[in-house]
Order: C-alpha cells, then sequence, then structure tokens
C-alpha cells in the first residue's frame, strides 16, 4: 500500500512544482511598508498595481484611527462564539442594516470571509434536486461550493447568453424530473479579465425560466453603479439579483463578506449557513472597521471619482499606445502580451527591477498557452505620475519582448522547463 505523502514527495502539483524557480519572487513576494500605490519590494520603491484597495482605504488616516481605537476597545476576540450561541452584539446588526440598505436589499447577513462563505452559502442555497447553472470562468469559490452539491450542475460558456439559455433549458429538464428547482451564478465582474458578468441578459431570461439569480460581485462593490452598489446597480438590475454577495477584502480593504437579499431569504440563511454556525463570528474590530469604512463609501463619493479617473487615464493609455487590454468593463486592466513563460518570468524581473513597476502575472495554464496576462489593479491612491511612469515601462518592455530581448534573456529557464 502507498503512504499517503508519496505524492506530496513526488508531485508538488501544478503551481507548486513552479517553487524553486517563482517563491519569493513570482509566488509569494513580500510587498513591505505601508498599503499604497507605491510599496517596497525586496528593499526598492515599486509602484503597485497588484493590490485590490480600490478607494485607496487600506492606510487612511481615518480608517486606521478606527481600526486602532476598535482593537484597543475590543481586542482581537470579541465576541466569542458563533453568531448562533454567543457571538452576537448590535453592532454585527447594525453593519448588516447598513449594508442591506446599501445594496438595496431587505436583509444583509455577515460571513467571515469572502471565500468560505460563497462556498457556504451555495451549499445552503441548494439540496439533491436543485440544479445549478454557472459561469465556466467562476472564482475558485463558486466551483468549491458547486463541488459540494449532491445534484446536477451545469456550466455555460463564460458570459454566453446563447449557452445560458442552453443549459437553462437543460437544468430545466432535470428540475422538473426532481422536483427541484434552479440557481443561476454569475460574478458581478471576472476578475481576472475584468469583463462584467451579462446580469442584464441573464435577468431577461427570468421571463422565460424559472431560476433564482447568485451574484458575487467581490470586485463591483463600491467600484461600479452610481452609489457603488455595484454591478447589479450599474446595470440597472438590482431589484432582480435573488441573493447578492461581496467581499470586504477589496474596495472596503479590510477582512469579512455579506450577502443580502429578501429578508426570508436571509433569514433561511442565517438558520442554515453552515460556515457561521460552526466557526467564530466576525471580530468586533472588523466590525467597526467596516462601518467606518461602509460610511465613507457613502459620504465620499469622491473617491469612487478619483478611482476611475485613474482607472481611465490608464487604460486609454494603454489603448493610445496600442496594448490589448481585452474585453475590460471595469476597473480590472488586464494587458495581453504574446510570449512564453520564461519570456514572461524575464519580462516581469525587467518591469520589477528596472522600470520600478510591480504588477501580478498570469500564464498558462490559467490563460491559453503562448500569451502572458500582465493584471494591474489602479486605485484611488495612484497619481497620474504613476500611471506615466507605468506606461513608458510598458512600451519599454513591449519593444524588447518584440525585438527578442527576453527571448535570449531566459534561453537558460527555458531550457531548464523543458528538461
Ligand atoms: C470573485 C471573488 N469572490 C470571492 C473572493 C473571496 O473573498 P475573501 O478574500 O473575502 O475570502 C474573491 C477574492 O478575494 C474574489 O475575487
Amino acid at each position: 500500500m502507498k503512504d499517503l505523502f508519496d505524492k506530496i514527495y513526488k508531485d508538488k502539483g501544478p503551481l507548486g512544482k513552479w517553487a524553486d524557480q517563482a517563491e519569493g519572487y513570482f509566488v509569494f513576494p513580500k510587498l513591505e511598508g505601508e498599503i499604497g500605490n507605491r510599496m517596497k519590494f525586496q528593499g526598492k520603491e515599486v509602484i503597485t498595481w497588484s493590490v485590490n484597495d480600490y478607494l485607496g482605504l487600506a492606510n487612511h488616516p481615518e480608517v486606521r484611527k478606527v481600526d486602532a481605537e476598535a482593537a484597543k476597545q475590543y481586542g482581537s476576540a470579541y465576541p466569542m462564539g458563533a453568531r448562533m450561541m454567543s457571538g452576537h452584539t448590535n453592532l454585527h446588526e447594525q453593519l448588516q442594516n447598513e449594508l442591506a440598505e446599501f445594496v438595496n436589499k431587505e436583509a444583509a447577513y455577515l460571513l467571515n470571509f469572502g471565500y468560505q462563505g460563497m462556498v457556504s452559502t451555495i451549499d445552503a442555497l441548494v439540496g439533491k434536486d436543485d440544479v445549478i447553472v454557472y459561469d465556466v470562468d467562476a472564482h475558485a469559490c463558486i466551483i468549491d461550493g458547486v463541488r459540494l452539491h449532491m445534484g446536477k450542475r451545469f456550466t455555460y460558456k463564460h458570459n454566453d447568453v446563447a449557452s445560458i439559455e442552453k443549459n437553462l433549458q437543460r437544468a430545466e429538464k432535470i428540475a422538473q424530473q426532481t422536483g427541484g428547482g434552479i440557481l443561476l451564478i454569475s460574478e458581478g465582474v471576472f476578475g481576472m479579465r475584468g469583463e462584467q458578468g451579462k446580469l442584464k441578459e441573464i435577468v431577461a431570461l427570468k421571463e422565460k425560466y424559472n431560476f433564482r439569480l447568485f451574484v458575487d460581485d467581490a470586485h463591483g462593490f463600491g467600484t461600479l453603479g452610481k452609489t457603488g452598489a455595484g454591478a447589479g446597480e450599474e446595470q440597472g438590475v438590482q431589484d432582480q439579483i435573488d441573493v447578492y454577495f461581496a467581499t470586504f477584502a477589496k474596495s472596503m480593504a479590510s477582512t469579512g463578506a455579506f450577502i443580502a437579499g429578501d429578508q426570508e431569504v436571509i433569514d433561511y440563511l442565517k438558520y442554515n449557513l453552515r460556515s457561521q454556525m460552526f466557526a467564530k463570528s466576525l471580530q468586533m474590530q472588523l466590525v467597526v472597521g467596516a462601518l467606518k469604512r461602509l460610511d465613507m463609501l457613502r459620504s465620499m463619493p469622491q473617491l469612487k471619482e478619483k478611482l476611475w479617473e485613474n482607472v481611465n487615464a490608464l487604460q486609454n493609455g494603454l489603448k493610445e499606445r496600442g496594448f490589448d487590454i481585452g474585453t475590460t468593463q471595469s476597473c480590472v486592466t488586464p494587458v495581453y502580451l504574446k510570449g512564453s513563460i520564461p519570456e514572461a518570468m524575464a519580462l516581469v524581473k525587467d518591469l520589477r527591477e528596472n522600470h520600478g513597476v510591480f504588477c501580478s502575472i498570469v500564464v498558462y495554464p490559467v490563460i491559453p498557452k503562448g500569451l502572458i496576462l500582465l493584471r494591474m489593479i489602479p486605485t484611488a491612491s495612484h497619481t497620474m505620475k504613476d500611471i506615466e511612469e507605468t506606461l513608458e515601462a510598458f512600451s519599454s518592455i513591449r519593444e524588447r519582448l518584440e525585438n527578442g530581448t527576453y527571448k535570449r534573456l531566459s534561453a537558460g529557464v527555458a531550457a531548464a522547463m523543458d528538461d
């Protein structure tokens, strides 16, 4: 019989196998200093384009003050226990009410983490007779939630309305046999490439098919819509989203998340969400911090305006210089280049070491072979100088990519990878 750990010793997994070449630089890099437009990487200042602090709240003095005071008052233990048992407070309730109002829903419920909360909400919403229909490019938290489902599930082609309809028809056939219902799950904004989910078109399908819509709006909350209520507000269909989800890990620059919907639905989830029933309540300093951040989202529209000023300057600047930024409809700014993985590694090194620009890099198997995706997250704390310097840097790396410099520089790595 095999030792369970045999596979661990032999195979570190699809990402783990690159650890020797990548760790500390391409993965698990250490960004140091205060969170902002410029941080330190390996002792040198870099312009940071990989931090989801959309509204620049992470290091805002008022936020830092409230966080510090809340930590002083409550410590990191309070309240002890799960919400249902001994971890419930007036401030948890107040935050839920204010979040519900902000996203135009009757009620909301707090989650400790977005990822775990999404998994758990999917689990609570469906039974074995129900059918799930979801986007093939969905975030891992949706895929993992679907994995818990004991019934049928269908993926549709990314943001493809004809494929959504086809899969709703398949789902309907099954649901008619089992006597179950249908849950359709989309993201408000797809975080890798920046397109918004086709919520308007999905909602229109409610005329023909009987399903409930669950939207993960991690990247839309605080950044899209007139008031910042997200992709549903932006597309004019917020009232047709049956369960709305957002995390505090992006615009709110914190930890935690919430779901919102009709009172009866949220009441049901409150009593059936295993991630909250069997885990400690969101700690008080995070609740107090979230109340402050939400207040700033409501009262400081200039934060979102500044964010979009920067998004537009960066995205237009890239387009004017002939870069392919795909079909983004949000702040998420992908830049697609053609090259191999070793070339991508040499390119990112050049960007960081010689141009002081730090952004995330995505390669095969996340995107097709031969493509390099540099993913940039503009925030309200970036300056026009940051943007100009970055655009200059991008023009320079494209030139070096096209004239074969990175191919030459990475020849050794490429040979090692072929081994
Ligand atoms: C689309 C999406 N959903 C859910 C999550 C998970 O949220 P959290 O970081 O709060 O666990 C993320 C990443 O943060 C995300 O990008």
